[in-house]
């Protein structure tokens, strides 16, 4: 038989999570707050725990998808003794210390943990895209990879129970300005005779692929040094990045999204960095504002 898994929490996330659990033939036991949510868990085989105490009862792998920090410490803490001798895998997005303060508290009970960074939206849990990342308990994540391989692939990043938050956050903190950039160019062009989904599809997607593909490079400047004069170095980004801010003034949009980089960018150069590349932005940013 497969690993008897407990989901708490039926929210978007947690019910996808159940569902990928029940596809991969997992018994599984869920349990949310607000009794009834997502009634199509039924048909597939789910028992609905009447306490989150008698979910966890269940079975020896407990998984938490909750809203926030406060909201699982409020949840677990009553079920401490109801945990003790389980694992639980924390898959509610949370930060570092808090993953780390609840892994102390999971340690103080007896209970092994997994704190985990959901690399995916519901609609992608269960199929090949999405990724979960792991840290803490090494046993943990070794006795249940193979089970929580029904959500995502897993990804394991370090004993330290913060890791998969730093990692998670990490990753959302790169997309959210490339999709707010994305944002701003569609703004720029939408009161004009362009249509979004060909500008998309022809112009925006394969140009930010193409400078995705310029990371790797920019990830080994900062790790081994600058291999050769920068190709675009920074004096001349932010002698002509103005005028990207003027653009957004002409075109009537706001230029929130694009005007922090036109100052990273000054201050760069004011601090001698104007003859390197993009690469020379990390330790800028490192040193604080
Ligand atoms: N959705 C995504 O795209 C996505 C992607 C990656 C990570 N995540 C993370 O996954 C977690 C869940 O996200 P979601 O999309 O499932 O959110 P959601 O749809 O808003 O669901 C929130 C869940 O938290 C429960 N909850 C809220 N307050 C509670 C409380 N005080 N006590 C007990 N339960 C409470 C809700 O129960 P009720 O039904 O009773 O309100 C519900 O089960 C979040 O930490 C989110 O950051 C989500």
């Amino acid at each position: 038989m497969k690993t008897p898994v407990t989901v708490l929490g039926l929210g978007a996330m947690g019910t996808a999570l159940a569902r990928a659990f029940l596809a991969a033939g997992h018994p599984t036991t869920v349990w949310n707050r607000t009794p009834g949510r997502s009634r199509e868990l039924d048909a597939l085989g789910a028992v609905r725990a009447a306490s989150a105490a008698e979910a966890v009862a269940a079975g020896p792998l407990v998984v938490v998808c909750l809203l926030d920090d406060s909201t699982v410490r409020a949840t677990l803490e009553p079920l401490a003794a109801d945990l003790t001798g389980r694992t639980l895998v924390n898959l509610t997005s949370s930060l570092p210390s808090q993953a780390r303060a609840l892994a102390e508290w999971a340690a103080g009970h007896g209970v092994d943990f997994l704190d985990g960074g959901i690399m995916a939206v519901p609609v992608l849990i269960g199929g090949p895209q999405a990724f979960i990342l792991y840290s803490g308990s090494t046993a943990a994540f070794e006795q249940y990879a193979s089970d929580l391989k029904a959500a995502a692939r897993p990804a394991y990043v370090g004993k330290d129970p913060g890791m998969a938050s730093l990692h998670d956050f990490t990753l959302l903190s790169a997309m959210y300005p490339m999709l707010g950039g994305a944002a701003h160019a569609l703004a720029l062009i939408s009161g004009e005779d362009i249509s979004p989904t060909a500008f998309t599809d022809d112009y925006l997607v394969p140009w930010l692929s193409a400078m995705l593909g310029q990371l790797p490079a920019m990830a080994k400047d900062l790790e081994h040094g600058p291999d050769g004069p920068a190709g675009s170095n920074l004096a001349m980004q932010a002698n002509g990045f103005h005028e990207l801010v003027d653009l957004a003034v002409e075109q009537g949009v706001d230029p929130a999204m694009i005007a922090p980089m036109e100052k990273l960018l000054q201050r760069a150069v004011s601090e001698g960095h104007g003859d390197e590349d993009l690469a020379a932005l990390v330790p800028l940013l490192r040193g604080g504002a």
